[in-house]
Parts: structure tokens; sequence; C-alpha cells
């Protein structure tokens, strides 16, 4: 039987010490027939050990469910990591924050306002042991220790940035050794203030997660873990964009040296991200300290390898420092060739607020979305009101488009910190509320989403509201409602909010990416798959659609435009534009 422990300096696989030389590729964030792809590049570059996280709430969208098919077949995952000759660290959770949704906490468990939130409470904890006994069991015969690649098992995560709940972090740790972990347990922190202390146990391995000055990161993390490897769980050698920054990179050369002074210093290393993929669909998070912020669509990264799975200037850096600290295979994968543009138009279209939207009236205070038994996208609220004036909310989550009788009257933004519209005169109110994606780290993870109430109109609350969410996860009833656009020429823009087809012929499988300049803001799909939210604010431009979406023969765009375009057209690029970076 293999073995992997934690010895007095070293990590020690089969009592030999071992350096821990990973790479962070989370599954969920890309295509399954890429899986293996990513992982071989990523011992091409001289890794020795894939890391992920695992979102609980894509595994068990609705209470009582845990999907492990498809794209969440993490078995498979690990399977094609062992299959590779590498090692594997899993973090379960079940708080992951990684900029996904609610930090990968599902947000049915905090329909019930008692259920507490990365704590001891009785009702989470019940939630959460269901759910990691179903992670484990896939897990535990995946360990070294039964002929598997997994290593290391992660507790939590930065839980030191907080809370202190102890008694929290030692049922995590009880339960997963009772379900049959036997490989090493750690947590990691960021190596400030008391947090690597708050979020551990003395008898955990305490990590550290940072991006630069590696010798007084270790230093400081070597006075809280007196003994054991030194390892840096998260090397953030590139960061995340959120809409309306610029795109975030950081240098090749530079963040190359910092992980050789990682290296040298005899550290082991997680480099988060390796391979950053996709936050498809609805899967984004947000940042709130006070400011709403949500996270972009592509999940680049600016990491070694690209979204679409090519080595980039950073991939040759890193591969060349490792190189020299331990032996890297010779072969190199290849590089992104210029893909094969096309410009697609859109022929037909429905608009949303005609198509059927399932809608029930909830009696009392406006609801959260969260009544509707859906968790994610768009919900629609409707009322009829006697008379116009003023209305308000407490507070918008995230975004409302406001409708009299069809006719748009304003959007109100939470990340504006807007609450208030003027609505001209009575009629039937519809507003389309977008969630944008839940906050996934600090105090507001777990928050509900929709119009907050009470809803005041001139002062007197508005009771009674219908409301439904919009199903996106079939477009079949909107292909089927849409109907051929007005005659004019491809300049003559579709309105929104609505949903627009068009098909397009490709010879097979093969990447994209897809360009919507002139639309501005929504969803688009290929072949029915959500790739993710466009926004004309920017900064990226483009889309990535994996190559497996593509059939050979007709293939199907479709677009979720919420305003309007001023054109027609969508256009294949030759690579991607994730926008303007600071330099
Ligand atoms: C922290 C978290 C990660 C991720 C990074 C930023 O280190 O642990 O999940 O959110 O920040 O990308």
């Amino acid at each position: 039987m293999d073995t992997f422990a934690i010895g007095d300096q070293d990590f020690l696989l089969n009592d030999e010490p071992f350096r821990v030389l990973s790479g962070a590729i989370h599954y969920f964030r890309v295509h399954p027939d890429l899986w293996a792809d990513r992982i071989h590049k990523a011992r091409l570059m001289g890794l020795n050990t894939i890391e992920t996280y695992v979102p609980w709430n894509e595994h068990a969208p609705v209470p009582g469910s845990f999907h492990t098919d498809d794209g969440l077949d993490l078995g498979r995952f690990l399977d094609l990591v062992a299959a590779e000759g590498m090692r594997a660290i899993v973090r379960p959770g079940p708080y992951i924050c990684a900029e996904w949704d609610n930090g990968g906490l599902p947000a049915w468990l905090f329909s019930d306002p008692t259920v507490g939130v990365r704590s001891s409470e009785p009702g989470y904890l019940a939630a959460v042991s269901s759910y990691l006994e179903a992670v484990l069991a896939v897990v535990v015969p995946r360990q070294i220790t039964h002929g598997g690649p997994v290593i290391l098992l992660q507790i939590e995560n930065e839980y030191g940035a907080f809370g202190k709940d102890k008694e929290y972090l030692q049922h995590l740790v009880d339960l997963s050794k009772r379900s049959g972990v036997d490989v090493p347990l750690f947590t990691c922190d960021q190596p400030f203030g008391t947090m690597i202390e708050d979020g551990s146990l003395p008898e955990l391995h305490k990590t550290g997660t940072f991006g630069s000055r590696a010798e007084e990161r270790l230093a400081f993390l070597r006075e809280r873990q007196p003994t054991g490897p030194l390892m840096c769980a998260e090397f953030w050698n590139g960061w995340f964009d959120n809409w309306g920054t610029h795109h975030h990179t950081t240098g090749a050369a530079a963040s190359a040296a910092e992980l050789d002074a990682l290296l040298t210093a005899g550290a082991s290393v997680n480099i988060y991200m390796f391979h950053g993929g996709t936050n498809f669909g609805f899967t984004n998070g947000a940042n709130d300290k006070g400011i709403y912020e949500p996270t972009i669509t592509s999940y680049d990264y600016d990491a070694p390898l690209s979204e679409d799975g090519h080595p980039t200037a950073k991939y040759f850096a890193f591969r060349d420092v490792i190189a020299k600290h331990f032996p890297v295979p010779e072969e190199v994968p290849s590089e992104r060739v210029p893909l094969p543009t096309s410009v697609v138009t859109v022929s037909e279209s429905v608009h949303l607020l005609s198509a059927a939207v399932a809608a029930s009236q909830v009696p009392g205070p406006i609801p959260p979305v969260e009544v509707t038994g859906r968790y994610r996208g768009f919900s629609l609220y409707q009322t009829s009101l006697e008379t116009g004036g003023i209305l308000s909310f407490s507070e918008v989550r995230d975004r409302a488009q406001f409708f009299l009788d069809g006719f748009p009257l304003g959007t109100l933004s939470r990340e504006l910190g807007e609450r208030t519209i003027a609505v001209p005169a009575g009629g039937r109110l519809q507003i389309l509320l977008e969630d944008q994606g839940r906050v996934n780290y600090g105090q507001r993870i777990g928050e509900s989403k929709g119009l907050m109430g009470p809803a005041l109109l001139n002062g007197v609350e508005v009771l009674d509201w219908e409301i439904g969410s919009v199903d996106l996860d079939s477009l079949a009833a909107f292909r089927e409602a849409a109907t051929g656009l007005p005659v004019g020429g491809t300049t003559a823009g579709v309105a929104g909010p609505s949903v627009s087809f068009a098909t397009f012929e490709a010879d097979g499988p093969g990447d994209r990416f897809l360009r919507l300049d002139g639309w501005t803001k929504g969803n688009a799909f290929i072949n029915g798959f959500n790739l993710g939210r466009y926004w004309s604010r920017g900064p990226q431009r483009t889309l990535y659609v994996p190559g497996p979406l593509i059939r050979e023969g007709a293939n199907e765009l479709a677009i979720l435009e919420l305003h309007g375009s001023a054109t027609r057209e969508a256009s294949f690029a030759v690579g991607p534009d994730l926008g303007p970076d600071e330099k």
C-alpha cells in the first residue's frame, strides 16, 4: 500500500521526501471532454499534482440531490489525473470561495433563515454532513492509500478570514475521518494577523495563500507551523476580473521569479490557477466589500494555461523555473493557431416578456427569488398598479429592468446603489430581475436575491406579487415561439429583452471565440449550452466556446439580449479578447 504523510520537514511519499508541485484545475470550469488535455499539459509544465475544489451548489442544485454526471463526474476527473501519473489534492469546502456563485454554498440551504453560515449551527452542520458524505464516497476510494491519486484533503477554505468556530472545523475533521479519509488533512489561510490560527486546529497542517513576497510569507507561516513541509496552497500567479474593471494580468517574469523563490526555499506549491477555465452559465460569484462587484464569465486568470487550454508566456517561464529544480518532460504543448472567423446573423426572435414564464402569486410582502425554487439567472416579478408614483425597495439584488404595459421604464442596479424608480402611470408592471452572481467572500455569502422589501409605492406597501423564474435550461419554448425578425438590414438590430436565434454550419468540433460587438447585455448559448454572460461594459469582449460544443453540420446560436442590439450579427473571432489591461 502506498502512503503519504507529513514528516518533520517534508511531505513523505512512501517514506521518501516529496515536493508537491501542484496546479489548480477546476473540473467544473472546463468541458469534460477537455479534462485529459488540460491535465496532460500540467504534467508537461513539470507539475506532479492537480488540485481541485468541489462546488457543493453545482452537485446539489436542489435539496436532496447530488449529481455526478458529465461535467460533474469528479471520480472520472480524478481517474484522469491518475492516468496521467499525477497526484491529486481535493478541496471539498463545503465553502470554496473561488469566485464561484455563493462560494459553492447552495442557495436553497439559506431559505431557512435559522440555518447558520460556515458555523456549528446544527441545521447547517446536518446539510454539510450529507454533502461531505456524498463527496467523500467518491474521494475515499481514490486516495493513495487505496491505490488512487489523492494525497491531501483540505478542511474548509481560508476559514480564518471569516470566523473562528473551532467546533465547526472539528466537525469537518471528524466527519472526514469517519468517512474513511486517511491522507493528511490541511487548512489554508492568508498569512496575516491571526487568520492561520483562527482557520485551523492543532492537528491540521497549516499552509498559506499568497502571490508575492514568498520568503516573508513563508517565514510568517513557519512561526505558526513550526515543523513539517512549508506549502503555498494558493500561489496566485494571476487574478480574476469584475465587470467594469480592466483585465488583470501579472507579468510572466515577475510571477516566475516568485515561483523560483518558493521552490528555492524548499516549499511545496499549488499554482492557483494553472488553468482557470470559464464561469459558464450563471456560475460566477461576486465580491462585496461595501460595493457589489460581480465576476466576469472568463476565469482565464492570466494563468499559465489560457482559458482555451494553450500555453502562454507564463507557462514557458514557469516550465523554465521548474526545470531549474526538477526534471521536466521534453514534450511541449502547441500554441494557439488563429481560429476560423465567420459572421452569423440572427433571423428569428421572441420577446422575453411575451414568452411563457410560469408565475404564481405569493401573498404578502414582495418575496425573494428563492420562493420560485430556482436559484440562479432571471426571474420575473409582476403586479398591477392603480396609479403611478415613486416605487422603492430596500435593496435590489442585483439588477432590475422595469416595464409598464410592455414599455421599458428603466433599470435599477445594485452596483450603483439604486433602489428607487419613477413609474409614470398605473398599469401592468413587470420587473425582469437578474441575479448577477452570489457573493463568494465575506459576510454577505448566503444572502437571498431579488427585490428586497418592503416594496413601497408612494410610501404604501405593495403586496401580493406574482413571481416566476425564466427557465433557460431548455430553449425549446423560446425556439418554438420565435418568429422572423421584421425586414431591415443587419443594423436594424434586435429589441430586448428577447431571445434571438441563428444557425451556422461547421466542419465539426473546434474551439471558437464568440464576439458580440453591438450587443448590450445578456447570455449567449451554443446548441443550448449557456456560455455565460456578455456585457458591452467589458472588460471581456469574447466568450469562449469549447470545441466539443460545436458539431458537424448545422449549429444553433441563441442570444438572450436584455436591452437591445445595434446589429443582427455576431462573429467568431481569431482568438480571445479579454479586454484592456492596465499597461
Ligand atoms: C482566496 C480563495 C480562493 C480564491 C482566491 C482569489 O485565496 O481561497 O478560492 O477566491 O482567493 O482568486
